[in-house]
């Protein structure tokens, strides 16, 4: 809404929440997330045509356009639990505007929703007797966190999907003449509503099922000496393939591709399609064995106990320029380090304490009282790795590339283990000072090669 302020002067945004502190933030000089850009954009326009507030309803009754971007979350109880999205916020959202409303509007679906959640909120929206028209577009968002203001001011594609009446294209007009502002007209796709629904899906699952890919491979590099690196910037040349999203890792995270694959499951179980509901729990499936490799190979390398041990954690957040640990494999990989009772001590340069403490004690195993005392969280990776026997690359922060490693290695006990989940550090330059390094996807050292550890 910020870029859209910016780009269109003529066009007042206004940005409502409930929630009061979210919105103090919004209207304060510290914004309440991290995002390369943002600030920059936000002072830019805020007071002029960006404004934030927490009266709902009365800027909602006075818009042409409402764009919806509530929260959708994976329902955690009841039918579909577990795969199903939670659309409750969006349907209260829905019956609110339908209170408000005084005048024709048309309703934007930016959350990322099932397929055809349009249909049931024009529903809703229809149903409300007041005779007022609303139209239902689906404009879904394919910026990414850490990159998303270049994203938005030079997106690949921006996808409108609207009714194929003549007042669901006059609507969908409208919401290109404010993307056109700054948008080549050529990038701009106007599609039917469940084209535009089903493509924001298919879009993560193609792009999280190439990490899984990839993922798989580093697998099979590391029992055969192939170097995943190298065999991506192999297949990457293929311009069929291209060189996008071919990094191992150790897991993708973040809050859209485990939830939005789930959900392309539950619509094709819901359809009877069994085969390509299991094709796409496969993604998942690799992503969750990507995990559990990476602690295997930490507890198997450190002879086969990490118990008592201080282990450093680099990193927290699922990618790097980002605050956010929604579905971080650091959260999985942490806990399978102090289900082994190592200590662990983390630092990342933008999650806070309380965020890491929230999120490893409140998932799905909740844990013991005395385990959190294992967890200790620093802010500096010098701290962290201090009398450390092993340290876990866990996201690909710029600054873990230029650490000094020499003096870490001196504070550390030995044999001195790095993991680098994220293929950022120089390997060889690391055990020519005697680390013993385990990257993912690269030949093993002698070390790891004689200890087993497959998932
Ligand atoms: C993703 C999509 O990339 C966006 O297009 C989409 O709009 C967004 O979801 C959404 O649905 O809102 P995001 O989750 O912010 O964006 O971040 P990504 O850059 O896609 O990274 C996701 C995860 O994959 C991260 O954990 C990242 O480290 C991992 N990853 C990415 C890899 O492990 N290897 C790669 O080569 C690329």
């Amino acid at each position: 809404m910020a870029v859209i302020a910016l780009k269109c002067p003529k066009v007042q945004v206004v940005v409502v929440d409930i929630s009061t502190p979210r919105i103090t933030a919004w209207n304060s000089d510290q914004l309440p997330i991290y995002e390369p850009g943002l600030d920059d954009v936000v002072k830019q326009c805020k007071g002029k045509n960006l404004f934030f507030s927490t009266d709902v309803e009365k800027h909602v009754a006075e818009a042409d356009i409402v764009f919806v971007s509530v929260n959708t979350p994976t329902k955690t109880q009841g039918l579909g639990a577990g795969k199903a999205a939670d659309l409750t916020y969006w349907e209260s959202a829905a019956r609110m505007i339908a209170d408000v409303s005084k005048s024709d509007k048309i309703v934007v679906e930016k959350s990322t929703v099932p397929v055809k959640t349009a249909e049931a909120i024009e529903r809703i929206l229809t149903h409300n007797n007041k005779g007022i028209n609303f139209q239902i577009l689906s404009n879904p968002e394919f910026l990414a966190e850490g990159t998303a203001i270049k994203d938005l001011f030079n997106p690949d594609r921006v996808l409108i999907g609207g009714r194929e009446t003549s007042g669901g294209q006059k609507a969908i007009a409208a919401l290109r003449d404010v993307y056109a502002q700054w948008v080549p007209i050529d990038k701009i796709i106007c599609t039917n509503l469940w084209s535009a629904e089903l493509s924001k899906l298919a879009a993560n699952a193609f792009l999280a099922q190439r990490i899984s890919s990839v993922n798989a491979m580093s697998a099979l590099c590391e029992a055969t000496g192939a170097d995943v690196t190298q065999v991506s910037q192999a297949i990457g040349k293929d311009t069929r393939i291209g060189p996008k999203f071919l990094n191992a890792s150790v897991g993708f995270g973040g809050s859209c591709f485990q939830k939005d694959i789930l959900n392309l499951v539950y619509i094709c179980e819901c359809h009877g399609l069994a085969e390509v509901a299991n094709y796409w729990k496969q993604v998942i499936k690799i992503n969750d064995y990507q995990k559990t490799r990476f602690v295997n190979r930490i507890v198997s390398s450190m002879f086969n106990t990490v118990s008592g041990k201080k282990v450093a954690i680099l990193g927290f957040a699922f990618k790097k320029d980002t605050g956010d640990t929604r579905e971080t494999p650091a959260i999985d990989v942490c806990k399978g380090l102090i289900g082994d009772k190592a200590k662990i001590s983390i630092y990342d340069p933008q999650v806070q304490e309380e965020q890491i403490t929230r999120d490893l004690a409140l998932k799905k195993f909740p844990m013991s009282p005395t385990s959190v005392k294992q967890v200790a969280c620093v802010w500096d990776a010098y701290e962290a790795t201090k009398g450390a026997h092993g340290i876990c690359i866990l996201t690909e922060w710029d600054e873990f590339k230029l650490l000094d490693y020499k003096r870490i290695f001196d504070g550390m006990e030995k044999p001195a283990f790095v993991f680098d989940g994220r293929n950022v550090v120089d390997a060889e330059k690391l055990r020519k000072i005697g680390f013993i390094v385990y990257a993912i996807g690269k030949p093993l050292d002698a070390w790891l090669k004689d200890m087993p550890a497959v998932a």
